[in-house]
């Protein structure tokens, strides 16, 4: 499948967010998870920036991307919520996510759990948070390649029974569950105007 991909712009705030309305995925999920990271393995190039230190991603990017021959949508990449030493503490989206959630538009959401991990607090909440949203959203757990085999089968149960959804597991590193993703993606339902 042909994925084309461009950097549009990054958005410190609401004034910033394109104006052009096509549908969005948004990507969220803790620091360091591995959020920029997807979206470059998703689009085979190297377009947002990753860091093995949390916090990277400051701004709201969109990426403009085009599937074969679908209609084209915005990835956002978004700056992780939990980090530590930002301001608002685990758990909490600053100003800039809540400024992108608020506004009007169609958007879908990715959470982003890191496979290692299930049952994290902030994970939970976020889910919990996102369930209340009229946006269609779905989970994923990065960073498969690192799980040990009986992990595999042991942690997708977990992620399953603690959020009630399947976890799909992918790799940004190895491109396992990417082709899957993009499937998922484009079987959730039409994006909803919030
Ligand atoms: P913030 O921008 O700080 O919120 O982080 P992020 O969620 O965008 O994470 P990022 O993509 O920058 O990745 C964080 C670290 O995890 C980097 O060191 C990546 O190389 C590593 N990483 C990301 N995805 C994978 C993966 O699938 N496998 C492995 N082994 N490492 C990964
Ligand atoms: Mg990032």
């Amino acid at each position: 499948m042909k994925v084309e991909a461009e950097f549009i712009t990054s958005a410190a705030g609401a004034e910033g967010f394109p104006r052009d309305r096509l549908p969005e995925v948004a990507i969220i999920g803790r620091s360091n998870v591995g959020k920029s990271s997807l979206i470059n393995a998703m689009v085979r190039r190297t377009l947002a920036r990753t860091s093995a230190a949390a916090g990277k991603t400051r701004l709201a990017n969109f990426y403009r991307v085009r599937v074969g021959s679908g209609q084209p949508l915005y990835m956002v990449d978004l700056p992780g919520y939990g980090y530590a030493r930002g301001p608002e503490g685990d758990g909490a989206f600053t100003g800039l996510t809540r400024a992108y959630f608020d506004r009007p538009g169609h958007k879908a959401v990715l959470l982003l759990v890191d496979s290692r991990h299930p049952g994290l607090v902030a994970d939970l909440n976020a889910w919990k948070w996102l369930r209340s949203q009229p946006f269609p959203s779905a989970i994923v757990g990065t960073k498969a390649d690192k799980l040990k085999r009986v992990e595999r089968v042991s942690h997708v149960r977990e992620f399953e029974s603690l959020f009630a959804v399947s976890v799909p597991l992918v790799s940004a590193k190895d491109g396992e569950g990417l082709d899957a993703l993009w499937k998922l993606i484009a079987r959730l339902p039409s994006p909803t105007a919030a």
